[in-house]
């Protein structure tokens, strides 16, 4: 079937010419089209033709698109948003002043939330998680990961990941699960790290990564990662768990660098890493090790802005030739914030990054870090036709209006599984 969206202002392909890829000045190249239209068959886009030839085209559906404008499917690359529970608690206290790491050592944080999911059945947990994958999609998300991370034991685990599958399952686009059980130690691990590392590397990872879902094989989680932080795994620690998961042909991503920088990078790095998330206090010479290796650096403004805390060096990095991605890391204790566009925003206002390079970090670069760019992320003949439509003739529109959702239709695999009222 042939569907043709015509009529658009502009096409912002974030063409990568094949490379499905963009650092350095090339993420400002957005691959801007106007007068075009995109020809869809089935689910993958066929043509990006002058509006002057699509009566030349048979087809079967024509979408007016007079007055929007046409950009790839947005991926969101980074959540926590298998959580149940509230932190409102701690959100006051951290109105008076008490940091994030000192709620953590007070017993608050993580564990927290990890009570909270360890409390809920997985049909309450699918329930919850339900209308944030809607929200997503209502702002023109086609890929979108969450993290497992606060379940902390096996049975718990297990349960997030079987959540996230059963909504992957259950929703038109798609939902990649990681597993992220080497979030924090559990309360009752908290003196026996090795004992938890055990739990994670002899239970968790090698039963994730072969497990039997309705009689076929299926890994429950497409990633492993991890917390290398002071109050969480040292990067002795997350060596041992990642050279594990790459062992059961888990590709790995980490977290590290938020407030204290104690050798995540070097270890993800070493390890093959396909992403280093947050490095708000990433040291000068890891910028440039960075620079020269293929991960990317997935950048978490959302969390700064909720903290109060420093935002990462999206300029250094960008300058050093870094492939850098943006995500809302959206979680209930550093980010409570699922709005993609305000992300973008804060990235322009707080970090400097133009305005192009904060589209290309939430398309192409999302994609490479879910290692999905090769079939989306950018508008280009043979990817499949994920694309998010706005309400506006200007791309700037999308970060000027400051947290304001201008989604007014997305289409994942050719199909519209979204238009706004
Ligand atoms: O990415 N840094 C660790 N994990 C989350 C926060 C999780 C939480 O506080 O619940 C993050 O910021
Ligand atoms: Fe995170």
């Amino acid at each position: 079937m042939i569907k043709i969206l015509s009529g658009a202002s502009q096409i912002i392909t974030v063409d990568t010419h094949g490379t499905n890829v963009k650092r350095g000045n090339d993420l400002n190249d957005v691959g801007l089209l106007t007068g075009y239209a995109v020809v869809i068959e089935d689910e993958i886009i066929k043509d990006i033709i002058p509006e002057s030839s699509v009566k030349n085209y048979t087809a079967e559906e024509i979408i007016d698109l007079k007055d929007k404008i046409i950009l790839p499917g947005l991926i969101e690359c980074h959540t926590h948003a298998a959580f149940a529970g509230s932190r409102a608690n701690e959100f006051r206290e951290k109105l008076k002043g008490t940091n994030y790491e000192e709620i953590d050592r007070l017993g608050g944080g993580i564990n927290s939330t990890v009570n909270a999911v360890r409390n809920s059945a997985i049909d309450e947990l699918i329930k919850i998680i339900f209308p944030r994958v809607e929200y997503f999609i209502s702002q023109g998300v086609t890929t979108l990961e969450i993290k497992s991370g606060y379940g902390l034991d096996f049975e718990n685990e297990i349960k997030l990941l079987k959540a996230i599958n059963y909504l992957n399952d259950n929703f038109p686009i798609d939902i990649i699960p990681t597993f992220l059980g080497a979030h924090t130690f559990p309360r009752e691990f908290k003196t026996d790290h090795d004992g938890y590392i055990k739990i994670l590397t002899r239970e968790l990872i090698p039963y994730i990564s072969r497990n039997n879902v309705n009689g076929k094989l299926k890994k429950l989680a497409a990633f492993c990662d991890g917390y290398c932080e002071l109050t969480a795994f040292s990067p002795e620690e997350i060596t041992k768990i990642f050279s594990t998961a790459k062992k059961f042909n888990m590709d790995i991503r980490l977290h590290t660098d938020q407030f204290n920088s104690i050798g995540g990078i070097d270890a993800a790095l070493n390890l093959g890493a396909v992403s280093v998330d947050h490095l708000e206090v990433i040291k000068n010479e890891d910028i440039v090790k960075l620079g020269t290796s293929d991960i990317v650096c997935v950048l978490l403004p959302g969390s700064s802005f909720f903290l109060n805390h420093k935002y990462a060096p999206a300029r250094d990095l960008i300058n050093n030739n870094a492939v850098v991605a943006l995500s809302t890391d959206y979680n209930p204790g550093s980010s409570n914030i699922s709005n993609l566009n305000l992300i973008m925003s804060l990235a322009a206002l707080k970090m400097g990054m133009t305005i192009e390079e904060t589209i290309s970090a939430v398309t192409i670069n999302a994609a490479k870090a879910l290692k999905a760019n090769q079939y989306c992320g950018s508008i280009e003949i043979g990817k499949i036709a994920d694309l998010s439509i706005f309400d506006t003739c200007d791309y700037a529109d999308i970060l000027y209006n400051v947290g304001k959702n201008l989604t007014y239709m997305t289409i994942k695999n050719g199909d519209v599984v979204y238009i706004s009222d």
